[in-house]
């Protein structure tokens, strides 16, 4: 018999066909508890669970006691309890590699849509205000050779780094837990302490998960050690920045702009004071999503949801050592 799967994300035909190959499949719409009462039978034999963006907590696991392996359409998982499927042994697996390159570009986009009011200026055209040549009042800020600051230097740190390096001979300063040695050789980036970096960077760039560390990371202190003409750029997890923070900052002219692709609630609610900035620039967490990538992603976590079910669990495994015991 073919081991019962929970599927909560809509897959392309043809992923779809290769996990009924493998498991017997029960696709559900969301994870919430009316779900899982309607499917109790299904949640109570899932040894997989296969999907993204849901929260996967004790209560959810309570209900899931056959569950071996959990695999997210994502790089992220800070909205899984770690310790809660490690302690049961159960394998959470990420597509950290497929995603790298798209999300770099999501960061320079923002970081040339910002400096440059792409988003605002294109607006105004489109409100009909172009009626003569344009003054000052129109223009945006260099992105070349300004100096880009990268916190978090990891696998999409360092893909931007290399953006910004050879594409646009950007001086590059970036904070991280360790140093970063083909960053520093190959991209000349220099590392530096957090608030060195704020002080410095023309841009600074956040690309760290959510952890109990990183959250509100970027508070009010950190945010005034910037400098007035410099730009914050989020795409990393919303609520590493303090949101009501970078707002008073926006208001009062600490910083000149933000491009921002995560909230610190998503969807950003229509009523939020940055949506009335023309300084800021706020995509709907669009990171990774091109057709490509969001493909790419799906068909990793199907790959990984099947190597995790049959014991393998030494690429793409978040909690490698608490499975293996
Ligand atoms: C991820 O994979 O965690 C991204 O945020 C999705 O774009």
């Amino acid at each position: 018999m073919k081991p019962s799967v929970i599927l909560y994300k809509a897959l392309p035909d043809d992923l779809l066909a290769r996990l009924e190959d493998h498991f017997t499949v029960t696709r559900v719409k969301n994870l919430s508890p009316e779900t899982v009462a309607q499917h109790a039978e299904a949640f109570a034999q899932a040894e997989g669970l296969l999907g993204s963006s849901e929260k996967v907590d004790q209560a959810l696991l309570d209900n899931m006691p056959a569950l071996r392996a959990s695999s997210t359409i994502s790089v992220g998982y800070d909205n899984f309890d770690v310790d809660a499927l490690s302690a049961r042994h159960i394998a959470l697996m990420h597509t950290p590699t497929v995603l790298t390159e798209t999300v770099a570009d999501t960061l320079m986009a923002l970081v040339l849509t910002t400096a440059r009011r792409v988003v605002e200026v294109a607006e105004r055209v489109k409100n009909g205000e172009w009626t003569k040549s344009i003054g000052p009042d129109w223009f945006g800020s260099d992105v070349h050779h300004k100096t880009l600051g990268i916190v978090g230097m990891g696998r999409i740190g360092l893909a931007l780094a290399q953006r910004a390096h050879f594409g646009f001979g950007m001086p590059i300063l970036y904070n991280a837990r360790s140093h970063h040695q083909q960053a520093e050789e190959r991209f000349n980036a220099r590392y530096c302490d957090l608030d060195t970096l704020l002080k410095e960077a023309d841009f600074v760039c956040v690309v760290l998960p959510l952890t109990a560390e990183t959250h509100h990371l970027f508070n009010a202190d950190k945010l005034a050690l910037m400098k007035p003409s410099a730009i914050l750029i989020n795409a990393g997890r919303g609520p590493v920045v303090d949101e009501a923070a970078l707002i008073a900052a926006l208001q009062a002219g600490k910083i000149r702009a933000a491009g921002l692709d995560v909230f610190e609630q998503e969807p950003l609610p229509v009523d939020s004071p940055l949506l009335k900035m023309p300084n800021v620039v706020a995509l709907p967490h669009i990171g990774s999503a091109t057709h490509e990538t969001r493909y790419n992603m799906a068909a990793c976590a199907v790959d990984n949801l099947i190597d995790a079910l049959n014991g393998k669990t030494d690429n793409n495994c978040v909690n490698p050592q608490a499975v293996n015991k």
